[in-house]
């Protein structure tokens, strides 16, 4: 019934050919001397005892092993962990979807018997094909053999079954069970660690065995068989649980031998280096001999058992649970109270004498209460044994005693796994489905029952359903082979999707000196994408201005009205006013209307109604500026598309709002680009800061550049800071080739298409829009959400470019990002997790890599302006993007020094945002004016 018996035991061919010399001693049945009833009673209670266990033993063994565990997921090597804790490289339990048809070979799983089927996955729910498998006998020989032999027969086995079957030859792809501990190294890379159960074939141990496969699969020449994956048979179990109403996130095995494996954080698994996503493990929980406790649930026969066996000292919880053991266990108990005369009047048999007569089957069938005294006569007749009814009695019991022990070491046992998941889960409740595999599980009458009720003894807090595999784990492989072959495929299109945008060095260079020739362009008055407007801003702040000064800060996140008090420090007071949409894209004169109303009530709230400060406007749009307090809007960017103003004199539309507005006096000095404001902030305190960035809702830079250098402006000596207007870089197609179908997706959906392309690439508005575009190709690729497309998807702006920000985060758990995802009404797995991060960072990577190469180009343009070997300078910078983004900033400092190797480059943040530097530039105007009146 349960296939061919192996070779198990290191002396049984020894005791079979001795067999009689070491009978003949045990053989005499003693006529006299036999314990009285009594002492009889008192020997069976003796004997029996050993094998109880108490809750309190079993919660000692939950925690060692918990903490032996957690000490292997740790890394910790000494003292030696007691468990294995192997990583598995499955990442995700089964989507349902998986399809095809798969071959599976499993090894190891049950006895000395290997299986071969053929698995048809139909991707759709419920809707099942019953594999077809063969099963065949591994001969002695071949166990403790040659590697070699071993995967020869294999090799063997699956042509033969795969010539029974009608298909084709070329292109199966194959999943290997290879149940022993094994050094995983990728789904289909798997380092024998050692033998287990019975096996000893030479040459394996510290082998990759599906290297070993697919070689004597070539050798035998007659099938081409892709090895796709590997797994332990209690992953294929776990992945073949039916998906039901919870997740199926343990796989436990009790067949020939034992062992569980469950979804665990990746980060805590410190042999990954992984910080996202859950990762299968398999705990190989055989191996667990934690002498403190494990050393009072041992009898004496668990000693003999193991001394007697092929791998003494190893396996020592296997050799208390697995089927290979349970009927030796009876075994060795029979013969000891036969030997003291309990048992069959003292008379033993030459089998009851000989290791591995006693088989799983035996024990399960005579442990049956169904099976009847005369199933149980019957069986022990076979043995050569002459039972009565009440030794029939006794040995019912005494496989009751071994079988109950097994049950319920492994619930400790698995009650130490669940309070793991439980732990790393933060759960209060966990709610957790096991799939239970292997023939003890399976058929042993009383082994689950028992198994159930002591788990919920042990761990009350956890809601656990156990659902038995369906078809011992085969389907699970097959589905482990599927995923496998699916992520691959998911994988390959992933790539190709985002190969666009990771630029590497030389196209980042092309970008920097397409940028550098644009610049040169613009500056001499040429067609270039690149304005590069005179801003009429000359110096930096040289510390001796004074006053008090009004200014505007508009065209970013926020519209501000601030009040800066210039000492021998700078004070800021300021106040954020909204502007709906309605009025950025509603008349130009609503908009200034709006403005001047906002100044008012600053002016009311700060005491300062009636007074006529000098006010410096930061204006973050393209202007043509004809002087300090002159600058004509060429266009609207970001989302502003007020009418009527494109082409006018800014500073003329708030003058006019303001007599308009007849209350208030303002006296309007400067109007300053978010660049040059930045810029001037952060020079008062560096004076090497002559350039000025902004990556927030937009982007641009402005440095200082040598006058004689700037087309239309006259003056040869001195500097001039000049408006780079970087946005439109492109939007002569110079761009074009680094641009992707996303990015034109998002051009063209945007109020101004063609127009801003650097912008578009870069900037904190658009960046999420292009997200959303990739992630709309992947799902209709069926990479991402199952290839559901959702309404929230398809809905513009949706996706905030915060969100790449958060999701980024490193200090951010992958559940936290889920989270995120899931508000947007994703339908998400981790894989969907993993990819959305994956896509994240590659927009958000090319977006400061071609940020960085736009300051490389400014850099080295200074550099050879003043004809310097080396450039020390820093950058003002300022933006949500900037500031807000885990990784933007030291991602657009790597790219400069890559480029402009040269240059000594710092970056300074600005932390008063632009407005404190249209006070400087006002501030400035203002000291000049004096000057040249006094
Ligand atoms: C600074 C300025 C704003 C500017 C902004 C850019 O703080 O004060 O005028 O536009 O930075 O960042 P944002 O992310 O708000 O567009
Ligand atoms: C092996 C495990 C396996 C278990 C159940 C143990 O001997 O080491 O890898 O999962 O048996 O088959
Ligand atoms: C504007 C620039 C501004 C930048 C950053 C762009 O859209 O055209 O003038 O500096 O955004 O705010």
């Amino acid at each position: 019934m349960f296939g061919g018996q192996p070779p198990l035991w290191k002396f049984m061919d020894s005791i079979r050919s001795e067999g009689l010399q070491q009978g003949e001693e045990a053989l005499s049945c003693p006529e006299e001397g036999l314990p009285r009833p009594s002492d009889s009673s008192e020997l069976v209670q003796d004997c029996l005892q050993q094998f109880k266990v108490t809750v309190a033993q079993l919660q000692q063994i939950q925690a060692s092993l918990l903490g032996s565990m957690e000490q292997a997921l740790r890394g910790q090597a000494s003292p030696v962990p007691a468990v294995r804790m192997l990583p598995t490289y499955v990442g995700s339990t089964p989507h349902g979807t998986e399809q095809g048809d798969f071959v599976v070979l499993e090894l190891g799983a049950t006895g000395a018997s290997l299986r071969v089927l053929w698995v048809t996955l139909t991707g759709i729910e419920g809707h099942r094909v019953e594999p077809r498998s063969q099963e065949f006998v591994i001969p002695q020989d071949v166990m403790l053999g040659t590697g070699q032999q071993l995967f020869d027969f294999a090799a063997h086995c699956l042509s033969e079954f795969l010539d029974a079957q009608p298909v084709s030859k070329q292109g199966l792809q194959l999943g290997f069970s290879f149940s022993f501990p094994c050094h995983q190294t990728g789904l289909d890379r798997s380092t024998l660690i050692s033998w287990t159960k019975g096996f000893r074939c030479s040459g394996v141990e510290g082998q990759d065995v599906v290297q070993l496969l697919r070689d004597a699969i070539q050798r035998q020449g007659a099938y081409n068989i892709d090895v796709v994956a590997v797994v332990n048979d209690t992953v294929g179990t776990m992945m073949g649980c039916e998906l039901g109403a919870r997740p199926c996130e343990v796989g436990l095995v009790v067949d020939t031998g034992t062992n569980v494996c469950y979804m665990e954080e990746a980060r805590d698994v410190a042999v990954l280096d992984e910080d996202r996503g859950r990762v299968c493990v398999s705990v190989e929980w055989g191996s667990f001999s934690d002498d403190g406790a494990l050393g009072p649930v041992l009898t004496t026969f668990d000693h003999t058992l193991d001394h007697e066996s092929l791998n003494p000292g190893a396996q020592r919880f296997e050799k208390m649970i697995g089927g290979l053991y349970l009927g030796e266990l009876v075994r060795l108990v029979l013969a000891h109270l036969t030997r003291r005369g309990v048992l069959f009047r003292g008379c033993p048999s030459p089998a009851l004498l000989s290791q591995g007569s006693v088989l799983l089957e035996h024990v399960a069938e005579m442990e049956d209460p169904s099976a009847g005294a005369a199933r149980v006569h019957a069986i022990l007749q076979d043995l050569g044994l002459s039972p009565e009814a009440s030794d029939v009695e006794l040995v019912q019991r005494v496989c009751a005693a071994v079988c109950t022990r097994a049950a319920q070491l492994c619930a400790a046992a698995l009650a130490a796994v669940l309070s793991r998941l439980q732990h790393s889960r933060e759960q209060q409740t966990l709610q957790v489905a096991v799939a239970t595999g292997g023939r003890v599980c399976e058929r042993h009458p009383r082994f689950c029952s028992i198994l159930q009720g002591t788990v919920m003894l042990l761990a009350p807090e956890c809601d656990v359903s156990f659902i038995p595999s369906a078809d011992g784990g085969g389907r699970g492989v097959a589905m482990v082979t599927a995923v496998a072959a699916r992520l691959a495929a998911h994988r390959r299109l992933l790539e190709e999707t985002l190969a666009p945008f990771r630029l590497n060095h030389d196209q980042l260079a092309a970008v920097q000196a397409q940028m550098r020739e644009a610049m040169a362009k613009g500056l001499r008055g040429e067609a270039s994408s690149l304005r590069m407007l005179p801003t009429y801003v000359r110096a930096t702040p040289d510390g001796s201005e004074r006053g008090d000064f009004l200014a505007l800060d508009l065209g970013g996140t926020n519209f501000r009205v601030l009040l800066v008090r210039v000492t021998t420090c700078v004070q800021i007071t300021s106040q954020i006013y909204s502007i709906p949409e309605s009025v950025a894209q509603g008349s130009g004169q609503q908009l200034f209307d709006h403005i001047v109303d906002c100044i008012v009530d600053f002016q009311q709230k700060q005491g300062l109604s009636g007074q006529s400060l000098p006010l410096g406007f930061t204006f973050s749009f393209p202007c043509k500026q004809l002087g300090l307090d002159q600058g004509i809007l060429l266009n609207w960017t970001k989302g502003f598309n007020a009418s009527d103003c494109e082409g006018q004199d800014v500073v003329s539309l708030l003058r006019e709002a303001i007599t308009r507005r007849q209350a208030v006096e303002l006296n309007v000095v400067a109007i300053v680009n978010d660049t040059v404001g930045t810029m001037m902030s952060c020079g008062y305190e560096d004076p090497r800061c002559e350039i000025g960035l902004i990556v927030g809702t937009g982007t641009n830079a402005c440095y200082m550049e040598e006058l004689r250098n700037v087309a239309g402006v006259p003056g040869d000596s001195g500097h001039m800071c000049i408006n780079m207007e970087w946005g439109a870089f492109g939007d002569d197609g110079s761009l074009d080739t680094l641009s992707t179908c996303f990015d034109a997706s998002v051009d063209q959906a945007s109020i101004n298409p063609g127009k801003q392309r650097f912008e578009k690439m870069i900037s904190g508005m658009y960046l999420g829009e292009i997200v959303r575009h990739i992630l709309l190709h992947l799902t209709s690729l069926g990479v991402l959400f199952r290839g559901q497309q959702t309404q929230r998807l398809q809905t513009r702006d949706i996706f905030k470019t915060k969100f790449l920000s958060e999701i980024e985060s490193d200090s951010l758990a992958l559940r936290q990002v889920r989270a995120i995802l899931e508000d947007l009404g994703l339908p998400l797995t981790s894989d969907d997790t993993l990819m959305v991060l994956e896509v994240c960072q590659a927009v958000s990577q090319r977006a400061a890599q071609l940020c960085g190469a736009g300051v490389a180009a400014v850099a080295e343009k200074i550099r050879e302006n003043r004809g310097l070997e080396e450039l020390a300078v820093s950058v003002g910078v300022d933006g949500t993007l900037y500031k807000l983004h885990p990784h933007f900033s030291s991602l657009v400092a790597a790219t400069v020094r890559e480029l402009a190797p040269r240059c000594a480059v710092t970056f300074l943040q600005s932390e008063d945002g632009s407005g404190k530097g249209a006070a400087l530039v006002t501030a400035v105007a203002c000291r000049l004016a004096q000057s040249t009146r006094v």
